[in-house]
């Protein structure tokens, strides 16, 4: 028999705690025990150190259906700088490996973004421990895998919001900003912007020019249409080149800057009356899709059956309808931003959306 140690690590997203019950069922089937590690690393830091069994009663019922995470989560417990109250920084790496040795872990089944796994991998090798990893992020840029859980979802509640916009839009004449997350990559602008019938979808990837998103403006009043939908990713520059998407106020962030930027610089060249919503986190947090579920629900027994196999250090993935693994550092070195030459900016293109540029 076994014992594995599964936990949350960095932003949450929708399908997380799919993904736990399905390593809970699928452990079971083997007769494992799976503990529950709080707050990722955190809870390993900690001592008492912080963990729950999860047996197949815990996690049934509504589980699966929740956004959020059962475990809690943190992007604040890098164990190798470890930030210290005086503000210096301390490794803590050994106490890690100190608590999944005492607990006597086969494997430990990280459920993360990139950074995450950065520092697993790191603590795995100089501890010596078995690690599986299974890709997590609303961004969806993780490399070499299709999907990571919780993108389909936020892309869902950014089209969702297009979806009541537009009518607030039409009825009044006005352009409308949509700002979304999805930290330096493009996806969920992109496809939250054809899946909602934006006119305009501006993404980090591809510099913008102002002239030309004005003139979509003008040429769709000029077409009768009086107001139009614009969605930005939160990464968008000005036209200075300036980041704007966050602000740090101690403990407080403010979100949002480049949306508001876009709101006016269009309202001036344009004449339009504008107006700004920034989504931010209610992208994160509500149930699952149904293809989130699914994605979560098949990378969580693939995670299991890595263990039984005994293959470690690997990423499970999707790829071409199927699921797979990969080695970890494969995908982190693989960062995935929008690919310009994809089908979806093709598509986006083909419709007429304006993508900003010439
Ligand atoms: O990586 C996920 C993400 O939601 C990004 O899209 C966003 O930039 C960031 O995390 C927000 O971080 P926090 O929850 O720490 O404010």
């Amino acid at each position: 028999t076994k014992t594995i140690g599964i936990l949350t690590s960095g932003g949450d997203c929708a399908g997380l705690n799919a993904v736990i019950r399905a390593v809970v069922h699928r452990a079971a089937h083997y007769g494992w025990t799976v503990l529950g590690i709080r707050d990722g690393t955190m809870g390993l830091l900690d001592r008492p150190m912080r963990y729950e069994t999860l047996d197949v009663t815990k996690v049934d019922g509504t589980v699966m259906r929740l956004g959020g995470t059962i475990l809690g989560t943190t992007n604040k417990g890098n164990p190798f700088a470890f930030p210290m109250p005086d503000r210096s920084t301390k490794d803590r790496s050994d106490e890690i490996i100190e608590a999944v040795r005492e607990l006597k872990l086969d494997a430990v089944i990280g459920i993360g973004g990139d950074g995450s796994f950065a520092i697993l991998r790191r603590l795995a090798t100089q501890g010596g421990f078995n690690l599986v990893g299974i890709p997590k992020t609303i961004d969806n840029d993780i490399g070499l895998t299709e999907v990571a859980v919780g993108f389909d979802t936020a892309v869902s509640v950014a089209t969702e919001a297009l979806d009541r916009l537009q009518p607030t839009a039409a009825s009044h004449a006005r352009v409308m900003v949509l700002e979304v997350m999805g930290r330096d990559a493009g996806h969920i602008a992109l496809h939250a912007g054809i899946a909602g019938g934006a006119d305009v979808i501006l993404l980090p990837e591809i510099p913008y020019d102002l002239d030309v998103v004005a003139k979509k403006i003008l040429d769709l009043r000029a077409g009768g249409r009086n107001s139009a939908l614009i969605i930005v990713s939160e990464a968008v520059r000005t036209l200075e080149g300036k980041m704007v998407k966050v602000e740090h106020h101690g403990g407080a962030r403010r979100y949002g800057g480049i949306g508001q930027y876009l709101g006016e610089a269009i309202s001036q060249a344009t004449g339009a009356e504008t107006r700004v919503t920034v989504l931010g986190h209610v992208q994160r947090g509500s149930p699952p899709s149904a293809q989130d579920r699914l994605v979560a629900t098949a990378f969580g027994v693939h995670a299991v059956d890595l263990v039984a196999d005994g293959k470690f250090d690997r990423m499970v993935a999707w790829s071409n309808r199927r699921v797979v693994d990969v080695p970890i550092a494969d995908a982190i070195a693989r960062y995935q931003a929008v690919d310009l030459e994809s089908d979806l900016v093709k598509t986006a293109r083909a419709l007429g959306i304006c993508l900003g540029d010439r």
